[in-house]
């Protein structure tokens, strides 16, 4: 990450923050974008950002280029603290007042919050200075936290963040928590697509469509990584793709009661219905008027084409089936190998990356093995963050 050489350069890069934010619709694509622009313009080492729900924080996702440097990984994860005035992150939850903290370690004592050195310590990282803004929306009600952690200079010394970075900061907070609102909107009306399908599909859940869409994102990640996808084109595609791999089965919606929940085998009719789902799917998102209708039109069509060509509904083979399909139809079916169903238990690590490894003969598009192959550990993860609810 280069530093701002000038403090133009630096506005320009707030004002090129804000204007990506706007664009990005999926709300995790958007939280770890927030973190990521921020980090960016501030030259923060490190940094986290949680959503606010009710009295609960939720950790969303967090970025620390020093152990990146290191060759570890920062682990998938999320989970939710009290929001309380005795964290940094919580007191500016609770009192929408920003933190500026020039050495953690140095908070007086009689202050509300201290600094939890628990972190540090596990991921031998030493925190120094923060900067801690609410991302505050137009009801004046704070619906996230956004913590940069270690200012650095080129020579990458951590110090203090200057002041300046305050009113700039708390400008992007607030596009921050305009784009959050949108994009929760948003996941919100998916959500309720997803449950129409689930009404009548009970495998179609809400935890199983979020888990594909961001298995999806994590292959695709690796890919353009290896590709060396432009960042704009990188940013757009991984957003776009959250959002249209959730509605892969949204054409089970048109399929009978009498045939999805029909218990044991289908007899040759009933599957031959059970397969007009990709079509139904494709009529429901049919005029295409954004590269979010298109894409996900292109999944619900073709996310049972097979790379043989073996697959429905139109046995297109190989390079004929449309990329994301491609991606998502691995996404689909490593969540239903390793996830309960009515009719089994979930299939152990081993016997899923077995079966994964034999489809990738002839129905998953063979260039996206060693993608899907990298990212399994980040594919566990994310099951754990979406578990089914009992
Ligand atoms: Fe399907
Ligand atoms: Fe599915």
């Amino acid at each position: 990450m280069e530093t701002a050489k000038n403090s133009n350069e630096f506005f320009e890069r707030v004002l090129a923050a804000g204007a990506i934010l706007v664009n990005i619709g999926d709300i995790d694509i958007l939280l770890e974008q927030i973190l990521t622009e921020a980090r960016f313009f501030t030259n923060a080492d490190a940094g986290s950002i949680y959503t606010v729900e009710d009295n609960l924080l939720s950790f969303e996702h967090s970025q620390n280029d020093t152990i990146v440097s290191r060759g570890e990984r920062i682990p998938y994860t999320r989970y939710t603290i009290p929001k309380t005035k005795d964290s940094m992150a919580g007191y500016v939850a609770c009192t929408g007042k920003l933190l500026n903290i020039e050495d953690v370690r140095k908070i007086p004592e009689e202050a509300p919050y201290s600094f939890d050195e628990s972190y540090d310590k596990m991921a031998f990282y030493r925190t120094r200075s923060t900067l801690t803004l609410p991302l505050v929306n137009n009801r004046h009600v704070v619906v996230g936290v956004l913590q940069l952690i270690n200012a650095k200079t080129d020579k990458r010394e951590f110090i203090p963040f200057h002041s300046t970075m305050e009113l700039l900061g708390k400008y992007y907070a607030t596009l921050g928590a305009l784009a959050l609102e949108r994009a929760l909107m948003t996941r919100t009306l998916l959500m309720r697509m997803v449950n129409m399908t689930e009404f009548r599909d009970p495998k179609e859940t809400g935890p199983h469509v979020n888990r594909v869409g961001s298995y999806s994102v994590a292959i695709y990640d690796s890919w353009a990584k290896e590709n060396r996808i432009p960042d704009e084109e990188r940013i757009h595609n991984r957003d776009v793709l959250r959002m249209a791999a959730m509605l892969h089965d949204v054409g089970k919606t048109g399929i009978s009661d009498l045939i999805l929940k029909k218990p044991g085998n289908l007899s040759a009719d009933e599957r031959k219905t059970m397969e007009n789902h990709c079509l139904l799917g494709a009529e429901v998102l049919r005029n295409c008027e954004s590269s979010f209708d298109e894409m996900a039109r292109d999944i619900a069509l073709n996310h049972h084409e097979n790379w043989d060509g073996s697959g429905y509904p139109h046995g297109l083979a190989g390079e004929q089936i449309p990329f994301m399909a491609r991606i998502t139809a691995i996404a689909d079916v490593f969540d239903a190998l390793s996830s309960a169903r009515a009719y089994k238990d979930p299939w152990s690590d081993r016997m899923v990356t077995d079966e994964m490894e034999r489809l990738f003969v002839n129905k998953f598009d063979p260039g996206l093995k060693v993608h899907f192959s990298s990212q399994i550990t980040v594919l566990r993860e994310i099951k754990t963050t979406y578990p089914e609810q009992v």
